[in-house]
């Protein structure tokens, strides 16, 4: 069992959306033989889709069920990468996925530079401490000088990098780069992929064949080289797996352009699969018996089939089909005749799995995110936080007949984590929180067809949700008194402050210092 573990390595790539994360994974999967030709994956981007097209992305979420896990071979190890969705209106989903991974690769455009959706994105890995790879892409373009680009990674992002590649020149001067690890230069042909073969040695960078490659570009790269070494120091790999250091490169995706370099210290450095934290005690991978989590519920489009795929992540032991599992939350035992594991686009049924791999399980409704297998034993895994919405709105029956399916399709849909439900507490309001518009018309659509339920949203103007707690039980209890009106519960009867500014939150915060406000469901 040990070495099945210490072979894997789970990972998740992670962007703004067109930053280029699908053509990384789809290189990544070329060097793994998991595909043979470029366009072979289906990106679950949502291109730049208007609102009234939500059935064309409900088809591509469907569509990406296939990619949500890609598995590979590659120098030796087996590579679990776990998609995310593309779309912004889909980052509560990322979220989650970034709790089923052991480590990141983040990829930043170099002409964009650190955009919203990856400061939102490191601020998890960072809550998390996940080790995090930094790819820098498109250096054929023309993108901005790397040091300032550097200091506004490490600035926006709060992380530490350390350079283990270098380019020389960018857009279209760009000549290629240095790795500053094995010491060697690759150099950049537009339009021709990279091979081992282009990689050209150099022991000495004052060596003249430098000058003879690199023409007046030469003293510039030792110029930068001498300035990295000096304010950097070495490599060390501890404090990239404390999360403390990220290495970075750069490259080029489109051009598979330093991206076997990024692999090849992915597989030499990236965490196998790590220990995780329950309620009770952290769960060692190498544990004889199972435990898993749920991180993700992905229903079938499907009307006539309402099954979903809960993706189980598992932590320790072997995951077996048709063995008998506990659900810790329902208190009962399930089996499962067809597990799925995700090898590029083709599901297979799996009959054993290892810490590290995700399985997908035909579910009838028995799921919901954060659920834990175990071999009996009551455990609840922590570290999958619900994280405060970003858009409200009030659910309205418009058929009075029909608000038994209504209750039943909300509570449903946001168990599959479609989208946060907060209960009033003064008057039983539902309230309705997801991180984009898309999601509104998912669920309105989904109820009508799954559930023959009809609603609309009244927008409100909630600015934030926040969880609060407190040492003092008669404090916690005077302030919900106080704030009735802005009250309410989550799906798990934790009570969530709304506040309806940033400046009211704040106010709130001074007024009430015995009250601590969380931005997650956990604390
Ligand atoms: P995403 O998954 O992060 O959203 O990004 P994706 O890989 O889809 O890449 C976004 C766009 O950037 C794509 O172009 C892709 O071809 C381009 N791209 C990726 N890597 C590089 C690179 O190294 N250099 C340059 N110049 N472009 C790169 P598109 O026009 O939006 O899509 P497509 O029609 O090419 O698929």
């Amino acid at each position: 069992m040990q070495s099945e573990i210490s072979k894997r390595k789970t990972f998740a790539i992670i962007s703004h959306p067109d930053a280029g994360k699908t053509t990384l994974t789809e290189k990544l999967l070329l060097f793994g033989g998991a595909i043979h030709t470029a366009g072979a994956v289906k990106s679950n981007k949502i291109k730049k889709t208007a609102t009234s097209d939500f059935m064309e992305i409900e088809k591509q979420r469907g569509i990406s069920v296939a990619t949500s896990v890609m598995t590979f071979e590659y120098g030796g190890k087996l590579i679990n990468i776990l998609d995310t969705p593309g779309h912004k209106d889909f980052s509560e989903d990322t979220y989650r996925t970034l709790t089923a991974v052991d480590s990141v690769i983040l990829v930043v455009d170099s002409v964009k530079g650190v955009e919203t959706q990856t400061e939102r994105l490191m601020e998890v890995c960072r809550m998390r401490k996940t080790p995090v790879i930094v790819f820098i892409n498109k250096l054929d373009r023309d993108g901005q000088d790397p040091f300032i680009l550097m200091d506004e990674i490490e600035d926006k992002l709060s992380i530490h990098l350390r350079p283990l590649s270098w380019p020389i020149n960018r857009g279209p001067f760009f000549k290629g780069v240095y790795n500053l690890y094995d010491h060697h230069l690759n150099l950049f042909q537009a339009g021709t992929q990279a091979t081992d073969e282009n990689l050209i040695s150099i022991q000495d960078l004052n060596d003249e064949k430098v000058d003879k490659l690199l023409g007046k570009d030469a003293a510039q790269l030792r110029d930068d080289i001498e300035l990295i070494d000096e304010v950097y120091g070495s490599f060390e790999t501890d404090g990239y797996l404390k999360g403390d250091i990220a290495p970075l490169f750069f490259g080029s995706a489109i051009n598979n352009f330093g991206v076997k370099e990024l692999l090849d210290t992915f597989v030499r450095i990236a965490p196998s699969p790590q220990p995780r934290m329950t309620e009770t005690r952290e769960v060692m991978p190498n544990e004889d018996k199972l435990t898993g989590f749920v991180f993700k519920i992905h229903a079938n489009i499907d009307p006539n089939h309402r099954n979903r795929i809960a993706f189980l992540r598992v932590c320790s032991g072997v995951f077996e089909r048709n063995k008998f599992y506990f659900h810790t939350r329902l208190n009962k035992k399930l089996r499962f005749s067809s597990p799925v594991t995700f090898l590029a686009s083709t599901k297979n049924i799996v009959d054993e799995a290892y810490s590290g791999d995700v399985v997908g399980l035909y579910d009838t409704g028995n799921f919901k995110i954060g659920d834990t297998l175990t071999e009996g034993e009551d455990l609840h895994f922590t570290g999958i936080p619900s994280f405060s919405p970003e858009i409200f709105k009030e659910l309205i029956n418009k058929d009075p007949m029909k608000s038994k399916q209504l209750e039943k399709g909300i509570s449903q849909l946001t168990d599959e984590g479609v989208a946060q439900l907060f209960t009033v507490t003064s008057n039983n309001t539902k309230i309705v929180g997801t991180v984009g518009e898309l999601q509104f018309e998912v669920i309105q659509y989904r109820l009508l067809h799954e559930y023959g339920a009809s609603c609309i949203f009244k927008p409100i103007q909630f600015h934030k949700a926040v969880w609060i707690s407190s040492d003092n039980p008669a404090k916690l209890k005077e302030f919900i008194r106080t704030k009735t009106n802005y009250m309410a519960i989550d799906k798990d009867d934790k009570p969530v402050f709304l506040a309806t500014s940033e400046w009211i939150l704040q106010l709130t915060k001074q007024d009430y210092p015995e009250i601590q406000f969380h931005n997650t469901s956990e604390f």
